[in-house]
């Protein structure tokens, strides 16, 4: 399936605001993604920033009025608007989204937007006052009634020095608006509903001092990415990490076994999926200790039990209900990696295993890379190079939809 925004077309238009700069470096990102971005800059926008640094990062054309009322202009505003997957207005002003929603149509922007055929994502930056005004909001409102996908503003520091609502978001916040859309609009996984878990469980010792593991989370939240890009609705139930949660994903934030399992079974009574890319802590202190221990009190002699196996839980629930459809697990082994993984496939009654060697210091626990086996319910083996923990998390949803598919 891929990234998203490969060889996606998207116009990105900029309006005038001192978050022009914030743009610059959103087009960078697209560009670096795969998308081809082209950009169109109002009369006010170039006051603050020259066609010249959009064509640079992109290596697209940049389009000012001036071409509008040049040779190409006929067909230019027109065929901007025509020739594009998405248009993205970031910054959006005052001023042009009043004009969007009017239907004025006094400059190349907000032509192309008029003639446009593709969805439109606007992220409004601009003082608080001008936003919460009831012009405004009117305006959005209106916007949004017809299918404009509006991004933010977020409440924060104006470069005003007055703080408020009407601050742009940040480009990799307008980024994952921009997946999330993309993936409404034509992801594979449209409809779905996906429970992905992630991170290494916290199992307390006393007030500050917990059993974990090594586990990043980086798999399981990209897997919740790229859910996202194919339109699923996702869960991401999450152990301690400093990760940003992708936008669209409802994050809920646990610590141990016990409450991952708590939130895993409310969470998969009508979901399509579950991926249990979460490093379970296997046992926990029997009795955590609410204050901090103190070395006067002498070395702690801790007495471990067993956390319970989420899998074996879901498993039971589903014989019931039936419901998630599809469970995926993964295993971390460090040695007869086949062999364990094939047996907690059978016992965790799973329909597809994602097997990791972590004995390998470029795969696994905390790299930015992954090396895996997988092994379905019907016997299929396969193993993959060394791959980007993104490249895994697209593997696992390609074999995700045809286990899916086969279920209709
Ligand atoms: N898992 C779980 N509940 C646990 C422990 C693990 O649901 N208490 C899940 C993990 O999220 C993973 C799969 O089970 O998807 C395999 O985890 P792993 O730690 O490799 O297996 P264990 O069941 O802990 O078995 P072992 O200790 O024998 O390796």
């Amino acid at each position: 399936m891929g990234n998203i925004l490969s060889e996606k077309r998207i116009l990105l238009g900029v309006c005038g605001s001192i978050a022009c700069y914030k743009a610059a470096d959103l087009a960078s990102k697209l560009t670096q993604q795969g998308a081809i971005v082209s950009t169109v800059l109002t009369a006010a926008a170039q006051q603050f920033i020259t066609p010249l640094t959009f064509q640079s990062v992109s290596g697209q054309r940049a389009f000012t009025d001036q071409d509008l009322w040049g040779s190409e202009g006929h067909i230019q505003h027109v065929g901007l608007g025509h020739q594009t997957d998405l248009i993205v207005i970031a910054p959006a002003s005052a001023n042009t989204i009043a004009k969007l929603a009017h239907g004025i149509c006094d400059n190349l922007l907000t032509l192309a937007c008029l003639a446009a055929t593709c969805p439109i994502l606007i992220a409004p930056a601009m003082d608080s006052g001008m936003y919460t005004h009831p012009a405004t909001q009117a305006n959005v409102e209106s916007l949004r009634q017809r299918g404009v996908y509006v991004a933010g503003p977020a409440i924060g520091r104006m470069a005003s020095g007055l703080s408020g609502l009407g601050r742009m978001l940040e480009p990799s916040e307008i980024l994952g608006h921009i997946r999330l859309l993309l993936g409404r609009q034509e992801g594979k996984l449209r409809g779905r509903r996906l429970v992905v878990t992630a991170g290494g469980t916290w199992e307390p010792i006393d007030a500050v001092r917990a059993i974990t593991n090594r586990s990043s989370g980086k798999q399981g939240f990209a897997i919740a990415q790229a859910a996202i890009d194919q339109g699923a609705e996702v869960t991401l139930i999450a152990a301690p990490t400093n990760l940003s949660t992708p936008v669209g994903a409802k994050r809920i934030d646990i610590h141990t076994a016990q409450e991952m399992l708590g939130a895993v079974l409310a969470s998969v009574q009508e979901a399509d999926a579950l991926i249990m890319a979460a490093a379970v802590a296997d046992y926990r202190p029997e009795s955590p200790v609410k204050e901090k221990l103190s070395k006067d009190q002498g070395i702690p002699q801790i007495q471990l039990t067993l956390t319970p196996d989420i899998l074996s839980a879901v498993a039971q629930l589903r014989t019931h209900s039936g419901f998630p459809r599809v469970v995926i697990g993964f295993a971390a082994e460090s040695s007869d990696l086949i062999e364990h993984a094939r047996q907690k496939l059978t016992r965790k009654k799973l329909d597809l295993i994602v097997a990791n060697d972590i004995t390998a210091t470029d795969a696994g626990f905390g790299t930015d890379t992954n090396r895996v086996t997988l092994l379905d319910a019907m016997g299929n083996v396969q193993s993959y190079p060394l791959m980007s923990k993104d490249e895994v998390a697209d593997l696992i949803l390609q074999k995700l939809v045809v286990l899916l598919e086969a279920m209709a």
